[in-house]
């Protein structure tokens, strides 16, 4: 298959997926399709609420009739831009398919395949001889070849490697990082046969300006993925445990890393917590594969338990400043700032500020929050709890929590409030020594 021949389907369109299908339309006619309508309805309407991709971006891609992409056409005369839809059907016309949806874990930290299989009947249903289906999900290797295309193949009735391929190219973007964006990191990629290897290839090169590697195999390049974010995992993970062991020790953890630092190759990491879907979530999907080969990780589960750890541990400090500080830990006052997983993002889900909050609240205490990022709507609907719009610049609290490093958090007077005896926690090391009272 030429690139010229390339018609793409992205499912699910996501923080993975719209940016990608934004990118690829600039050079490919490209069909979005997601089964959240209202996530359709909005970015029809250039209204990302991920905020990864903005107004004017979008809108400069987005066809509203799907006919202007010419996707029937015979001599490939087919037009670039990017038709969004909930209507599988409308996918049909695609020959290269590329699936983002979600890998979380369940409540007892397994993978959960569910959404990835479910895209993958949905590609079963659409495919036809020569189409290549790509895996953007992060996965454990062998997930692609075991998992999915089995799927893929019951539904549509057609053979893997003889009338349909695959191919794996993991995602690396990392959320409210304007530096770091799809295009601008370099890409893996591998595909099922060497050539489809090279068309998979080939059509992320077209237009990843930081340009992609070729792994030698699907399963060489869902590894590399979960490990880059099971290394961070367990590098954060040592300097939570160093933290905890400053503690003790009493001295600061920042000082001790700053020095540290100065090291040619000492590996630069901050102690914190480990939220979100990504960094928190992928080492699970190592480690059950791990055990399904009959290996135990260690490292990689001990990363786990101390990382999710941090928000309890980080309550606890939290109450022994008080203590010191003589407040009455009963019905006191708090307010916690910031409850998305991490700065500068929307993102709340698998967010760890909400371990401090229920830690707190669990000694008694009456927490405000306050997170000029969050969505208060999806906070209510995820965790049932109510936030502040404004920032409540009067109230006398008992302490203070800063759980995630919001830019705008920079501007607040912090100082203010520790002169009147509340406790100033930070847990990212972003306020100056002078405004608190403890830092992790
Ligand atoms: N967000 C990140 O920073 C990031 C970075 C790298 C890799 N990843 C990986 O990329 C994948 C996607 O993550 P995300 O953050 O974009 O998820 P997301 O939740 O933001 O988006 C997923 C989208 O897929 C849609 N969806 C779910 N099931 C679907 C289906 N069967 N068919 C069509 N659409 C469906 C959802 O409605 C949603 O809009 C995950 O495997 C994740 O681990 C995420």
């Amino acid at each position: 298959m030429l690139n010229s021949e390339i018609k793409i389907a992205v499912i699910g369109l996501g923080y993975v997926g719209l940016p990608l299908a934004r990118l690829f339309a600039t050079k490919y006619p490209v069909v979005g399709f997601d089964i959240n309508e209202n996530r359709i309805n909005k970015l029809k309407q250039g209204n990302d609420e991920t905020l990864e991709v903005d107004s004017e971006t979008l809108k400069s891609v987005l066809v509203n009739n799907i006919d202007t992409l010419n996707l029937d056409s015979e001599n490939q005369k087919y037009s670039r831009g990017l038709f969004l839809t909930r209507n599988v059907e409308e996918i049909r016309p695609c020959n290269f398919y590329v699936i983002t949806v979600p890998t979380p874990v369940d409540r007892n930290n397994q993978p959960d395949l569910k959404p990835l299989i479910n895209a993958s009947e949905i590609a079963g249903k659409v495919i036809s001889k020569g189409n290549i289906v790509v895996y953007e999900s992060t996965v454990y290797p062998g997930a692609t070849e075991e998992d999915c295309i089995p799927v893929v193949e019951r539904v549509s009735g057609l053979k893997f490697n003889l009338d349909f391929f695959a191919g794996y190219s993991p995602e690396r973007i990392n959320p409210g990082d304007k530096e770091h964006t799809v295009e601008t990191i370099k890409k893996v990629t591998s595909g099922s046969t060497p050539e489809v290897a090279e068309i998979v290839d080939s059509v992320y090169h077209s237009v990843i300006t930081a340009g992609t590697h070729k792994a030698s195999s699907i399963k060489v390049a869902e590894a590399a993925k979960v490990i880059e974010n099971s290394q961070r995992d367990i590098n954060i993970a040592f300097v939570n445990e160093l933290a905890k062991i400053f503690n003790l020790i009493k001295i600061d953890t920042q000082e001790v890393l700053e020095a540290a630092g100065t090291k040619w190759n000492f590996l630069h990491f901050k102690p914190g917590l480990v939220g979100g879907h990504c960094i928190g979530v992928d080492p699970y999907y190592l480690a059950q594969k791990a055990q399904e080969v009959g290996y135990h990780p260690e490292i990689i589960l001990a990363g786990r338990r101390v990382n999710d750890g941090m928000g309890k541990y980080i309550a606890g400090e939290v109450i022994k400043q008080m203590i010191n500080n003589d407040l009455t830990i009963k019905n006191a006052h708090v307010l916690l700032l910031g409850i998305t997983f991490k700065e500068n993002c929307p993102d709340i889900r698998n967010t760890k500020a909400i371990d401090i909050y229920n830690e707190l609240k669990s000694y008694g205490l009456q927490i405000d929050i306050y997170d000029p990022w969050a969505n208060p709507i999806d906070i209510f609907r995820e965790y049932g709890l109510s936030i502040l719009s404004e920032y409540p610049e009067n109230n006398g609290y008992a302490a203070i929590v800063l759980a995630v490093s919001h830019n705008k958090f920079k501007d607040i007077n912090l100082l203010y409030h520790k002169q009147m005896g509340c406790v100033i926690y930070d847990v990212k090391g972003m306020l100056d020594l002078t405004t608190v009272s403890k830092r992790l």
